[in-house]
């Protein structure tokens, strides 16, 4: 059991360490050059976020359980001030502070709840009580496809606009992702009656076909910028970013699934 929260923990944190300490860097190139205080603290929020990335690849999976649930705390710490630090932002942005920046308020909203999310996974593994699992594949689902839903738009607004064929994709990814949302709720506010095998399971089968398919799509976007075959404004990192959260949100559905199919099914 101990083995498992390490395994977990660590996990938890080489994943989302890299995507905070990746916003620090595309929060920074969205300010302007005189918002010096700003970049400061993005340089800042980059600098301790990889140093928590470096730390949790030196842990093995035989660390010491209370090691890491202080470094879990450590975590917590710093994922609610980079939280803090984009809400900041947004209000910025929203009250018109910071005009020619860069940043699209649903990006900073975006990276915002992604650190909220970081933050409440190393609470829930500290506290070692997880979110019944039905709970839990409503509610990761209604994050993640927001998630997703968020990504398509990004794509969308920051090609060029002569890409028109891959504006379209996007868009029509956009559109799909917020149908799947709007399920999502609608699941949820029926629970727990909604809460069945079979309707969780072909909830789950369903979400992962649009996932796949939208993972497959950023791959080729990621692979085309790499290349410098299209016009736009993303930076390579960000196509690449977005491509590795569709990957993290896949495995979290195989998960579910294995667990939906039981362990009878699960042996054919
Ligand atoms: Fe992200
Ligand atoms: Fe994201």
């Amino acid at each position: 059991m101990s083995d498992l929260f390490v395994a977990r923990s660590l996990e938890e944190i080489r994943f989302w360490s890299r995507i905070m300490k990746e916003h620090s860097l595309f929060l920074r190139l969205g300010f302007r050059c005189e918002d010096t205080q700003l970049i400061h603290e993005a340089n800042h929020f980059y600098a301790i976020f990889e140093e928590i990335e470096r730390k949790s690849h030196a842990f093995q999976t035989n660390a010491d359980p209370q090691t890491i649930k202080q470094f879990n705390v450590e975590v917590y710490t710093a994922a609610s001030h980079i939280w803090a630090f984009k809400r900041k932002v947004l209000g910025l942005i929203l009250s018109c502070q910071l005009p020619g920046a860069n940043n699209f308020p649903l990006l900073v909203d975006h990276v915002s709840r992604e650190a909220n999310y970081f933050r409440n996974r190393l609470a829930e593994l500290n506290a070692g009580r997880l979110e019944p699992l039905p709970d839990a594949i409503i509610d990761e689902n209604v994050f993640f496809l927001k998630i997703m839903a968020d990504h398509a738009k990004f794509i969308g607004h920051l090609l060029d606009p002569s890409e028109r064929k891959l504006v379209d994709q996007a868009r029509n990814f956009s559109h799909d992702f917020d149908q799947l949302v709007f399920q999502a709720i609608d699941l949820s506010s029926m629970r727990p009656q909604s809460q069945t095998v079979p309707l969780l399971s072909q909830f789950v089968d369903q979400n992962k076909v649009s996932v796949k398919s939208l993972r497959d799509f950023k791959k080729t976007a990621r692979d085309l910028i790499n290349d410098c075959r299209i016009k736009s404004i993303i930076h390579p990192l960000l196509a690449d970013h977005v491509f590795r959260e569709a990957e993290h949100f896949l495995v979290i559905l195989d998960m579910f699934e294995h667990f939906l199919q039981g362990p009878k099914r699960s042996e054919s």
